[in-house]
């Protein structure tokens, strides 16, 4: 580990050693917002497909924007076509995005039909000619997300290391590994002994960890013995913006304080999704909604009550209603 206290992304360095991660349908400007609020110094959006962000009609739809109040902020793209991952990265630093980031590690099988995302690192000569041509396109800082292979199998294992060892060479300033393959999808725990290979064999570059992330004191162990650079949250942040808070005071060596109470997980979750309401019409933003109450429904004593009833609201009125029975809200309103 350089500095385990600081993690440098080129001529980004943040104050804490970890950032949220790209989450597609969930890192939304108010995942990202409320990320930075609890602690979080860098966010990256949800991926976006480099051949859409080419199109200067979608680049001018706000959702695609970076806000005015959240820098710095990274946009993910994902292609298969250097000259358009390029056109697009440089349309992305043009609009405010100040880090990119490109991913070689969705395994969704529509995208790894298209030969995108985990379909490349089966293709490293690809990866190199897209790390290129985006490298020389953007000056700002650019990461590489991948996972440790396609799959478990030697031609795989080459391949990666190829891709490790070239990005590098190319000068990406740092790598995103996920420890699982992209055969492994979710599946199995991800496998941090991996990730330590990579950093040492690689000491000067920077690695960074993604996977099973959720508990923030286990993240300093995780870090001591693997040596990485730092690790970026994904699902431990989902409906759980006060991970960010507990990581900071780990950091800093301050006591993790208690969970949020009902009144402030309240108090978050109706804010939540009062900002959805503003970015869609009201049963698109109840739908929306409904993946980040499972995940906050997991810090409150009845975490199926509150899954069942909210689950079952329809309108705008009765998912403020459910919220405020379930979190003891309803003398406050
Ligand atoms: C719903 C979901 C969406 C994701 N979307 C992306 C994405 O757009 N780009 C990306 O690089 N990784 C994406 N990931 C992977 C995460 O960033 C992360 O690498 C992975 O979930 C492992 O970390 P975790 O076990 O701490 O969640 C996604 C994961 C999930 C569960």
């Amino acid at each position: 580990m350089h500095d385990p206290t600081h993690l440098k992304l080129g001529s980004l360095t943040l104050d804490v050693p970890f950032f949220q991660a790209s989450l597609s349908g969930y890192s939304d400007y108010t995942m990202r917002l409320f990320a930075r609020r609890f602690g979080c110094p860098f966010a990256l959006a949800d991926v976006m497909l480099a051949k859409s962000m080419a199109e200067p009609r979608v680049l001018r739809k706000a959702c695609f924007r970076p806000g005015i109040d959240e820098h710095p902020v990274g946009a993910q793209i994902m292609g298969e076509t250097p000259s358009v991952m390029a056109k697009a990265a440089r349309d992305l630093v043009a609009v405010g995005y100040d880090v990119i980031d490109l991913n070689f590690a969705c395994p969704v099988p529509k995208v790894l039909r298209r030969g995108r995302g985990g379909a490349l690192l089966a293709h490293p000569n690809t990866v190199i000619d897209i790390v290129k041509a985006v490298r020389e396109s953007v000056a700002c800082p650019l990461l590489i997300k991948l996972r440790i292979g396609t799959d478990h199998q030697p031609v795989s294992q080459d391949n990666f290391w190829e891709i490790v060892t070239r990005s590098i060479e190319e000068g990406i300033d740092a790598l995103v590994i996920h420890g699982r393959t992209v055969l492994q999808r979710y599946r199995g725990k991800a496998d941090w002994d991996a990730l330590a290979r990579v950093k040492a064999r690689f000491p000067s570059a920077t690695i960074i960890g993604s996977g099973d992330i959720f508990d923030p004191l286990a993240t300093v162990e995780l870090m001591k013995r693997t040596g990485l650079d730092g690790f970026v949250v994904a699902r431990g942040a989902i409906g759980n913006p006060w991970i960010f808070r507990d990581l900071r005071c780990v950091w800093e060596n301050r006591p993790v304080p208690p969970p949020p109470d009902l009144a402030e997980q309240r108090e978050i979750m109706l804010e939540h999704f009062h900002r959805v309401l503003n970015g869609y019409p009201e049963k698109r933003a109840i739908g929306y909604f409904r993946k980040f109450v499972v995940r906050y429904a997991r810090l409150h004593p009845n975490r199926k009550q509150v899954t069942i009833t909210l689950m079952k609201a329809e309108t705008r009125a009765a998912v403020e209603a459910g919220i405020d029975g379930l979190y003891g809200g309803n003398e406050a309103r």
